[in-house]
């Protein structure tokens, strides 16, 4: 099966501070984004990579892109608009993506530039014996849940914290977008697969693989980064 990439850097929020959203800002001299790029790219040359970033930020992306090293800009890839949330934004993805029947498509957030290339190689090998590799993690706080104005501890045996790249056989993925509701709340993939009634399979996530969210994010993600990939 052909391997297609999405990458999502769609989002315009600026939560993690800073002028620009975080998916631009450069980690060891690389834009967050194209940490996840390398890493697809990395694993397997032949894969398809999307990059949907919200057209606003086209005109920023062409002044990073160019700052690239010349190995980084011989790797191709292709730029859709994103969409108004992320669901909108994997839909614009896909329907740039030819013959999915015949694809595996490997959905990810700009917004985990640690990935690794054996979380690479674990997702595309177990989507392609099952269907669909959903890496997770077990959680290791311990949790409480607002209620009625206060809290209530929560069991966290059996909770399972939820990564990306999600890696789907491109028909199921393809279906479930047609088929979900515009208006449904999904915060990723898995759950709206899910709910067209295919099987998600997990998988072990890796927990160095860390969604940059807030300002500290960062400061982890540079240890990580020159800790796991010695740059
Ligand atoms: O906001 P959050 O961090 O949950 O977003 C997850 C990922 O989805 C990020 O990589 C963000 O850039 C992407 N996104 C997108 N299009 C949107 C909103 C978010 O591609 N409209």
């Amino acid at each position: 099966m052909r391997r297609e990439a999405i990458i999502l850097a769609g989002g315009s929020g600026t939560r993690a501070g800073g002028e620009m959203p975080k998916q631009f800002v450069e980690l060891l001299g690389i834009p967050m984004l194209w940490w996840s790029v390398r890493a697809f790219h990395a694993y397997d040359p032949s894969t398809a990579i999307t990059i949907v970033m919200h057209p606003g930020f086209f005109d920023l992306w062409d002044i990073l892109y160019a700052r690239l090293p010349e190995t980084d800009r011989r790797i191709p890839v292709r730029l859709v608009c994103g969409g108004r949330d992320r669901s909108h934004s994997v839909e614009n993805g896909l329907m740039g993506i030819e013959n999915l029947q015949d694809a595996l498509v490997a959905v990810h957030d700009a917004a985990r530039p640690l990935l690794s290339r054996d979380l690479v190689a674990r997702c595309w090998e177990i989507a392609g014996q099952k269907g669909s590799a959903v890496p997770c993690c077990p959680e290791v706080n311990s949790l409480r849940r607002v209620s009625d104005g206060g809290t209530v501890p929560m069991d966290r045996d059996g909770i399972l914290v939820v990564q990306t790249p999600q890696v789907f056989r491109g028909d199921w993925l393809e279906d479930a977008y047609r088929r979900r509701q515009s208006d449904a709340a999904f915060t990723d993939d898995a759950s709206l697969v899910q709910a067209a009634g295919y099987p998600v399979t997990v998988c072990d996530g890796d927990p160095a693989n860390i969604k940059v969210t807030t300002p500290v994010d960062f400061t982890i993600a540079t240890a990580l980064m020159q800790a796991v990939f010695k740059h």
